[in-house]
C-alpha cells in the first residue's frame, strides 16, 4: 500500500455494538471518502454457505464459497452474487454462525486481499472491522478503537436487529466477542497507535470531532 493511500485510510475497530458503523458512515460523509463494512463481507460468506448448505465448519468448502463470491459494497448497500443482501446478512442464523467463518485463516486471507484492493481502487476509505488497524492497514493514518458498555452495546444491537429479547441479544454479543477476541488468527485487539474512545455516553458528532481533532485531519 503506497504512503499516499495510507494517508487517506481511516481504520475503525471494536467489538459488536461499539458504534463502528455509525461513526464510519458519518466520517465517510464528512471526509468525502467511501466506507467499507468488512463485517458485511464475513456475513456474506456465512449467508452463501447457509444458502448452499455447506458444512459451516468445513474450511475448504467455505473458502471455495468465499473465493467465488461476488461481493459489492457501495453506499451502504451490500450486493452478494447479484442480489441485494443488505437485510439478509443481518439475519439471526447468519449472526449465529458468522464467527465460525471469521475464525478461518484462509477465508480471512481472501477477505483481507479484497479489502486492500477495494481501498487501493479508491485511493483510501473509511474501513471498519476487527483487524483493520492491526492486520489489514497497520499503516493507516487514522486508527480508532471504539468501545462501549455491555448494556449500551446490547441496546444498539436490539435496535439494529429489530429484536425484543434483550437477554438473548446480550448473550449473543458476549459469545461473538469472546470468539472474536479469542481466535488465533487476527483476534480483535486495540492496535498499536490506535486511540480508544468509549462511545457509551457520546453522540456521533462529538465522537467524530474528537477523532478528527486528535489526528488533525486535513
Ligand atoms: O461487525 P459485524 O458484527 O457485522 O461482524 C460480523 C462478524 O465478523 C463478527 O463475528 C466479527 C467478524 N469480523 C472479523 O472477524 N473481522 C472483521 N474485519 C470484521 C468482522
Amino acid at each position: 500500500m503506497s504512503d499516499s493511500t495510507n494517508e487517506k485510510i481511516i481504520a475503525i475497530d471494536g467489538p459488536a455494538g461499539s458504534g463502528k458503523s455509525t461513526i464510519a458512515k458519518a466520517l465517510s460523509k464528512r471526509l468525502n471518502l467511501e466506507y467499507l463494512d468488512t463485517g458485511a463481507m464475513y456475513r456474506a460468506v456465512a449467508l452463501v454457505s447457509i444458502q448452499q448448505k455447506v458444512e459451516i465448519e468445513d474450511e475448504k468448502q467455505v473458502l471455495a464459497i468465499a473465493k467465488e463470491m461476488n461481493f459489492n459494497f457501495e453506499n451502504g448497500l451490500c450486493v452478494v452474487n447479484g442480489f441485494d443482501a443488505t437485510k439478509e446478512i443481518r439475519g439471526s442464523e447468519v449472526t449465529r454462525v458468522v464467527s465460525v467463518v471469521a475464525a478461518m485463516p484462509t477465508v480471512r486471507q481472501e477477505m483481507v486481499e479484497r479489502q486492500r484492493l477495494w481501498v487501493e481502487e479508491r485511493n483510501g476509505g473509511v474501513v471498519e472491522g476487527r483487524d483493520i488497524g492491526s492486520v489489514v492497514f497497520p499503516k493507516a493514518k487514522v486508527k480508532v478503537y471504539l468501545t462501549a458498555s455491555e448494556e449500551v452495546r446490547a441496546e444498539r444491537r436490539i435496535e439494529q436487529e429489530e429484536t425484543i429479547d434483550a437477554s438473548k441479544v446480550a448473550d449473543s454479543i458476549r459469545k461473538r466477542d469472546e470468539a472474536d477476541r479469542g481466535r488465533s488468527t487476527s483476534p480483535l485487539v486495540r492496535s498499536e497507535g490506535a486511540i480508544e474512545i468509549d462511545t457509551s455516553l457520546m453522540g456521533v458528532e462529538e465522537t467524530i470531532e474528537e477523532i478528527l481533532g486528535i489526528f488533525k485531519w486535513n
